[in-house]
């Protein structure tokens, strides 16, 4: 008889949790279900609908039939158009055979740990961080490492890292635009961290799926970079910069031996991506124009609105240089950022992600997305004046 019981799961599992923030929506779909109106300042998505073209696309693709088995990487002309944007968007010298294309952001990530990582060996993470990199991280039986983010900024990028760096340490995973901060890296923190990985021969996975949402200054893949692109797992999602979210669609580009590590993860959980999608995709890369400028305007405009009321009602928010989200301090009112976002949620009906879900870095703050309505923000910060003026 086995020494194992037999009724346990995998222990690489023990480590992972589940997404808290899908228990704040089911409790908001739970409120609005009994009438409520909430201010729904917790999403996640682009506030436009997929553009019509990535949509006819798809369609023609039906009825083309190309609705058969394609290479587990991608089908080619979709390989070869992303190949093409990287190198000359990104400055990233992708080659076709060094991309694959995969169901979106998060798979891509999923991929990328999991081709890498060996139990025990460290990934140092920017805090507060996207909740699921570190879920992503336990599942390989890696250990995250949390470096903060503003300390690093403030007191120097290098001692930082330098002060999380041990024998165990094997990569840096890296988000500039940040979730939920809003926080993007320039061009000379880039460098330094580039320098620093150098230095300690380290490896990055470098999560872009905000790219195209940088207000202040133009998006650096940190593969661009003199020496990194060896060394650099890029990850990139369709979702947020052309609003296909449901779609599942995303790309990987890295070299070897990282990329058949990658395909070979590919290969065999999902066996490639929803060829219609795929020929979607394409669409986006190629004939899409306008869409993402367009947006970013409306983005910068809804920014703006959000976090000077934040700021006039006394929540001390820094003026996010990418993504969508606002991250104010809360810390006025003595609690903690679960207990201000419940408080917020029942009194004021205003729904938001406390900040300690995107690591111990994240408490004091509470997560506001601006991607919704001009209205929804300035009516839910009237209603925010209001359970201030009773509450502090
Ligand atoms: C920082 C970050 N990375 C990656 C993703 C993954 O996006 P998706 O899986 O929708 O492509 C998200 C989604 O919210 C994110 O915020």
């Amino acid at each position: 008889m086995s020494a194992v019981p037999s009724f346990c799961v995998a222990d690489r599992f023990s480590d992972v949790g589940f997404s808290e923030i899908v228990v704040i929506r089911n409790k908001i779909l739970a409120m609005k279900k009994d009438g409520h109106q909430i201010f729904q300042f917790e999403g996640g998505e682009p506030f436009p609908n997929t553009p019509q073209i990535i949509k006819d696309a798809c369609l023609q693709a039906l009825v083309e039939n190309k609705t058969r088995y394609a290479a587990s990487s991608g089908i080619p002309e979709l390989l070869s158009a992303l190949a093409n944007k990287l190198n000359k968007k990104n400055n990233i010298p992708a080659e076709v055979n060094h991309l694959i294309v995969v169901a979106g952001g998060m798979h891509g990530l999923f991929a990328a740990f999991q081709a890498v990582l060996n139990p025990n060996e460290e990934v140092l993470l920017f805090s507060p961080y996207w909740t699921p990199t570190k879920d992503l991280i336990s599942m390989t039986g890696g250990k995250t490492v949390l470096v903060n983010t503003l300390k690093a900024r403030a007191e120097g990028l290098t001692k930082t890292l330098k002060s999380h760096l041990t024998q165990k340490t094997r990569l840096l995973c890296l988000s500039s635009p940040q979730n939920p901060t809003g926080i993007v890296f320039n061009q000379e923190e880039m460098l330094e961290i580039a320098d620093f990985v150098k230095t300690h021969n380290l490896l990055v996975i470098s999560d872009e799926a905000y790219e195209d949402l940088c207000y202040d200054h133009p998006h650096i893949s940190i593969a661009s970079l003199p020496d990194m692109y060896k060394r650099t797992i890029s990850c990139f999602t369709f979702s947020k910069s052309y609003a296909m979210t449901g779609w599942r669609l995303g790309y990987v580009s890295a070299p070897e031996p990282f990329i058949t590590a990658i395909k070979q993860s590919i290969l065999y959980s999902t066996n490639g991506v929803s060829t219609p999608t795929q020929w979607a995709g394409l669409a986006a890369i190629t004939q899409v124009t306008g869409f993402v400028e367009e947006n970013l305007a409306e983005y910068r405009q809804r920014r703006n609105l959000l976090v000077n009321g934040l700021n006039e009602l006394g929540f001390d928010c820094a003026m996010p240089s990418g993504a969508f989200y606002a991250f104010p301090s809360i810390k006025k009112f003595g609690k903690t950022s679960r207990e201000v976002a419940a408080m917020l949620l029942a009194e004021a009906k205003i729904a938001t992600i406390p900040g300690s879900v995107f690591g111990p870095e994240g408490e004091g703050y509470l997560r506001f997305s601006y991607s919704i309505p001009v209205e929804t923000i300035s009516a839910g910060l009237a209603a925010l004046k209001s359970f201030c003026e009773k509450r502090v």
